[in-house]
């Protein structure tokens, strides 16, 4: 049995009095969940502020990104080491905006998750095909590729696969919950290839507009283990609706 992930990515958003406000009036909303995990990523100045408000509840925070080196002359990075005392348990690592305007590829996603996994951080690691991609029909080998190169090396245990089809981040455009079972099918498989019965264990999150009235249809599918919500997670009631789905809120 998986346990589900709902997974809030703030990106380039909320300051810290924002994040401090966001978490007052959202604690309280999900303090009884139980069989759902929560982890909020807001931005590195905003860690400090959310983990004051966070510790000791049910409620795991994220970094967005992480560099691959333990300290050094790295003018802007962060560590693992770093995230880890900032209190995270989760790291986002290879999400298709870094690798679309931050030259992330499957290699450099590949080494920070293997550094973020030796500092005891959950990789939360992004895959997911372009438009383009889909179109030419390459979905399958595009999935593949990311999770072949970018998982080698690194460990079943500690890992969690977001699929984030990039046409569908931030465009309102869902894919739909037919086509998210299909990829999440095919990364299992690819998964089951790298790691044998440990495959069974790794929540496969879907991304990409997701909201709280597709939510539901998206999580009644076999191998859609949780979400990575963008903006929809920006707001307090949506996302504490998206992380409490199938109930009244
Ligand atoms: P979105 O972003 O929910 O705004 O589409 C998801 C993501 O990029 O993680």
């Amino acid at each position: 049995m998986r346990v589900p992930i709902m997974a809030a990515n703030w990106k380039m958003n909320k300051t810290s009095g924002e994040t401090r406000e966001f978490i007052k009036t959202f604690k309280p909303l999900v303090a009884d969940v139980r069989e759902t995990e929560i982890v909020i990523a807001p931005p590195f100045t905003s860690l400090q502020a959310a983990a004051d408000l966070l510790e000791g509840g049910n409620i795991r925070l994220a970094g967005q990104d992480v560099f691959y080196e333990v300290s050094g002359a790295y003018t802007g990075e962060v560590s693992p080491l770093m995230l880890k005392d900032a209190a995270c348990s989760y790291v986002i690592v290879g999400h298709s905006e870094r690798r679309q305007y931050f030259g992330e590829t499957d290699e450099t996603a590949n080494r920070k998750a293997k550094a973020a996994q030796d500092a005891g951080l959950t990789v939360i690691f992004c895959i997911g095909e372009t438009l383009e991609e889909r179109e030419a029909g390459n979905t399958f080998d595009v999935l593949k590729r990311q999770t072949t190169e970018g998982l080698r090396g690194v460990r079943a245990d500690g890992l969690v696969v977001a699929y984030e089809p990039v046409w569908a981040i931030g465009t309102g455009k869902t894919a739909s919950p037919e086509q998210a079972q299909e990829a999440h099918r095919f990364i299992r498989s690819e998964l089951v290839t790298m790691y044998g019965g440990a495959a069974d264990t790794i929540r496969i999150l879907y991304g990409g507009s997701v909201k709280p009235d597709n939510i539901s249809s998206l999580m009644s599918k076999e191998d859609v283990d949780g979400a990575l919500v963008g903006g929809a997670s920006l707001k307090v009631d949506s996302f504490a609706a998206i992380v409490k789905y199938g109930q009244e809120t």
